[in-house]
């Protein structure tokens, strides 16, 4: 359970809707069950299988006030069902637990358990936290019983346990994000969750808790220890704002994230630190990242002269031949990803990372970190984390080379949102289409067609407009859609020979190329323009109708964009 979210929430102003209301903002973690713990007088658990709002009608059942804890999962050990989902008790229901991440050891943990005549209800890991603490409550005052537990588990865990009777909501974390919100002073409140975005509402002061940290929040303290001795933590002011993981009248995150992309992309240039990052990067770097992150990468080996080599975060120990490391990430947790650069970091290598998620893991193993700008990205498919990520490695590019820092103008390519809608209805008559690019375009073919098959579960397939004839042309009959990005750039002439191929084997053909372009638009079946823009950089613009167009077809096919089918927006499993 690895990419769940968790909240727990100490305080007057009615925890089980505080807590509701947080899960609702990380369920872009995971969403095939949830569930809410309430402790007062005595432990109240709700669950339910599906999203968040699934519990909505169970509320009433919870105590008005209390301390409360609640999380929102991604399965992994036992499948989605009512029992399976968090939180998890023992017996007794003296202790209530929820976790994210994967305790390795649970079988070996469970068998003991059950030996000694403890009975399981679920077939998840987690249930081992709370059974194996009630134990140690028989023998041991909570905290310290607490600990006692932690040094049991192996595995990746961000855990919140609460006890009957306990005014405290007990954590701790190895591998799995965590961070306390430090509830305004006066107020009497503390939370804690996976991510900021559960309680910007209530307090922008966070303090990031760390691999090996346990402790305890009440409603005037925070309690962290490192083997066993207490410690002060830093708190971070967060800049994003409680509005940033709104909709905000989108009826989609992922729509509302499309469209703030000329600003998020204008605020990630502003970042002064870009400059000094580039001069650091030497030639013989590896790139790493998944996914979008990938493309990312894979755009800027088109622009850039650097000596340097882009791996596949989950490649990278096949593939890694030693020298410093940039790693490119979104959410700075995605598993691959950290274990990489944990590979690279055991050698004495350097870090280098460009990450949206201020606080993450990837931030804090790195040694040096730029941010994309981007604010919270609540819907699971990157759109505007991915124009940042490029907006950051054009600008690393200017800088090695002595040019100025880009600048560029996303507005005309989401003026063709009205366009992309009228276009996503003829794929919604399709199964499979193909996208083409050559160059920098070869990247931005992969990443709409990354878009289109995460969230409108079509099939799509990216290729380098001249790979066609080496196998793929096979499949290229009457009336397949192909999606033909086609700039005005020195690969202009030869891509127009791909599409004639494709064409001529009676392909229907619609092609992105520069506004006016009349040839072009000649060859099309229906062509839609875009400003000019430098070869190089033209991922930035050319990837926006193509998100668009996902967005367009999935809503159109009756999918939700925010939350596309078995994926989690941080891919914290291997
Ligand atoms: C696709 C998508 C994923 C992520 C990938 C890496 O829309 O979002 O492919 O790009 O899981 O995630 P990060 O960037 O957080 O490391």
């Amino acid at each position: 359970m690895n990419m769940c979210g968790i909240v727990g929430y100490v305080g007057s102003k009615g925890a089980k809707t505080v807590v509701f209301e947080g899960l609702k903002t990380l369920e872009y973690r995971g969403y095939d069950s949830a569930g809410i713990a309430v402790n007062n007088s005595k432990i109240t658990v709700v669950k339910d299988v599906g999203f968040v709002e699934k519990l909505e009608p169970h509320l009433s059942q919870l105590p008005a006030s209390g301390n409360a804890i609640g999380h929102t999962r991604w399965a992994t050990h036992g499948v989605p069902n009512q029992v399976n989902a968090h939180p998890h008790t023992d017996m007794k229901v003296n202790v209530v637990a929820v976790h994210n991440g994967i305790i390795e050891n649970f079988m070996l943990l469970k068998q003991n358990l059950k030996d000694g005549g403890v009975e399981f209800k679920s077939d998840t890991d987690t249930e081992v936290i709370p059974q194996l603490l009630s134990i140690e409550l028989n023998e041991a005052e909570p905290f310290t019983a607490f600990k006692k537990v932690i040094e049991k588990l192996e595995g990746s865990y961000a855990i919140l346990v609460m006890i009957k009777g306990d005014h405290r909501i007990f954590f701790a974390r190895n591998h799995s994000p965590l961070v306390i919100g430090k509830g305004e002073d006066g107020r009497g409140e503390n939370l804690i969750a996976s991510d900021v975005v559960a309680f910007l509402k209530h307090t922008k002061q966070a303090i990031f808790v760390k691999d090996g940290d346990v402790g305890y929040i009440d409603g005037k303290n925070i309690h962290i220890e490192v083997d066993n001795q207490k410690v002060g933590r830093e708190i971070t002011e967060i800049e994003w704002s409680a509005k940033d993981a709104m909709k905000d009248g989108y009826p989609h995150f992922m729509l509302k994230e499309i469209y703030e992309q000329p600003d998020a992309v204008k605020n990630t240039l502003l970042d002064a630190r870009i400059d000094e990052f580039a001069h650091k990067l030497d030639d013989g770097l590896e790139i790493v990242a998944a996914g979008t992150s990938y493309h990312a990468g894979l755009a800027f080996q088109y622009a850039s002269n650097m000596k340097c080599r882009l791996i596949i975060s989950s490649e990278f120990s096949a593939l890694y031949r030693g020298g410093s490391v940039l790693a490119i990430s979104q959410s700075g947790e995605t598993a691959d990803t950290l274990q990489a650069v944990r590979a690279a970091e055991k050698r004495g290598e350097k870090i280098y990372s460009i990450v949206n998620v201020n606080g993450s893991t990837l931030t804090r193993i790195s040694d040096q970190v730029v941010h994309t700008h981007a604010g919270p990205e609540i819907g699971v498919a990157a759109t505007k984390t991915f124009t940042t990520q490029l907006a950051v490695l054009y600008a690393v590019d200017a800088a090695l080379k002595g040019n100025p820092k880009p600048t560029f103008d996303l507005a005309p390519a989401i003026a063709l949102d009205g366009d992309m809608k009228a276009l996503a209805k003829e794929l919604t008559k399709t199964s499979e289409l193909f996208y083409i690019g050559r160059g920098p375009s070869a990247a931005t073919a992969r990443e709409g067609a990354l878009k289109l098959k995460e969230l409108a579960y079509l099939h799509a397939e990216a290729y380098e407009g001249g790979e066609l004839k080496h196998g793929p042309l096979a499949l290229i009959e009457d009336g397949v859609p192909i999606i033909a990005i086609c700039p005005n750039d020195t690969h202009k002439k030869k891509m127009m020979g791909n599409i004639e191929e494709v064409k001529a084997r009676g392909a229907k053909v619609f092609v992105f190329g520069e506004q006016g372009d009349k040839e072009l638009e000649h060859l099309s079946d229906k062509f839609y323009g875009l400003p000019k823009i430098k070869e190089e950089y033209s991922p930035m613009t050319y990837v926006i109708p193509l998100q668009l167009l996902a967005y367009h077809t999935a809503v159109l096919l009756g999918k939700n964009p925010d939350k596309p089918r078995n994926l989690a927006k941080s891919v914290t499993v291997e």
